[in-house]
């Protein structure tokens, strides 16, 4: 496989919860920044006009990420007003749990008990979606999301902002200057950040302990991605009775590449 399995600090359970959060609201910031949520929207819409399926459970859902911007999104569709968005994670966001659940807008929650991701037949029914957070799976336990996903007749979305198209030579190379641009970006993103906590400003402009993590974790997230060719290596022997795979680029309304996804769904 390309993918290797580096470390991420948030995947560590001795890993403040309040300092993931703050790395994931990054995340969401970044993600407004790229057009990702039209993109996930649209390859949502198309699952959910297929399907009938009208409820989206997100996992590992951090501070939402683009989720919510996508439920607003599907929203307004025609035909999609009845869309639900239930978020989970293995680490629950207590804050957003709390902005989510005590929202006037309905349609759209936080789960509050953990759900890990790698048990899909534990997680509520509906639509499964995985935003960035596939590739903290290890081989073993992505291959058991699949096959689980297949084997309940459930539906499953994996989206990745980014791709693990570099060799990895040159990754190693490039990392001082990509860990020192990222660090620099998160100094210009964090004004962007809602709600803006006094520890995301203290740790990121006084102790910049969330520049120097989320820097890492960004890079060590894209040689953790799976490349298409891993994908076909993980569903390598499943069944495909009743069931289908597809795999490809999620594109904005241009046809610009917006990430990469795998959507199984059964027939
Ligand atoms: C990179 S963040 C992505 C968050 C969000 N989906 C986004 O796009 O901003 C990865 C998330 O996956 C969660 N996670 C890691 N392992 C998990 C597992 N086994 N089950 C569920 N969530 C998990 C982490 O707690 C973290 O919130």
């Amino acid at each position: 496989m390309k993918r290797i399995q580096l470390f991420e600090f948030e995947d560590f359970n001795w890993f403040p919860n309040w300092l993931r959060n703050c790395m994931t609201n990054l995340i969401v910031v970044l993600q407004r920044m790229m057009g990702t949520p039209e993109a996930l929207a649209s390859l949502i819409a198309g699952i959910v006009q297929d399907t009938k399926i009208s409820r989206i459970v997100d996992m590992g859902s951090g501070s939402g990420g683009a989720m919510p911007e996508v439920f607003k999104i599907l929203r307004a569709k025609q035909g999609l007003e009845n869309v639900e968005l239930i978020m989970t994670d293995l680490y629950p966001n207590k804050e957003f749990i709390q902005r989510f659940n005590n929202t006037p807008e309905t349609g759209i929650s936080y789960y509050e008990n953990p759900v890990d991701a790698t048990n899909i037949a534990a997680a509520p029914e509906g639509l499964k979606t995985m935003v960035n957070s596939f590739h903290h799976m290890p081989p073993k336990e992505a291959r058991k999301i699949l096959k689980s996903a297949q084997e309940n007749n459930q539906p499953l979305l994996i989206y990745e902002l980014g791709e693990n198209n570099i060799p990895l030579l040159i990754w190693w190379i490039l990392l001082p200057i990509s860990l020192t641009i990222l660090m620099v970006m998160v100094l210009f993103m964090t004004p962007f950040v809602k709600p803006l906590t006094w520890k995301q400003l203290v740790f990121t402009y006084l102790i910049p302990i969330i520049p120097i993590c989320y820097a890492w974790d960004g890079q060590a997230s894209l040689p953790r991605i799976y490349s298409f060719a891993d994908l076909d290596k993980l569903l390598d022997g499943l069944n495909k009775e009743n069931y289908t795979w597809e795999k490809g680029y999620a594109k904005d309304k241009k046809g610009k590449k917006k990430g990469t996804y795998l959507m199984g769904i059964p027939q």
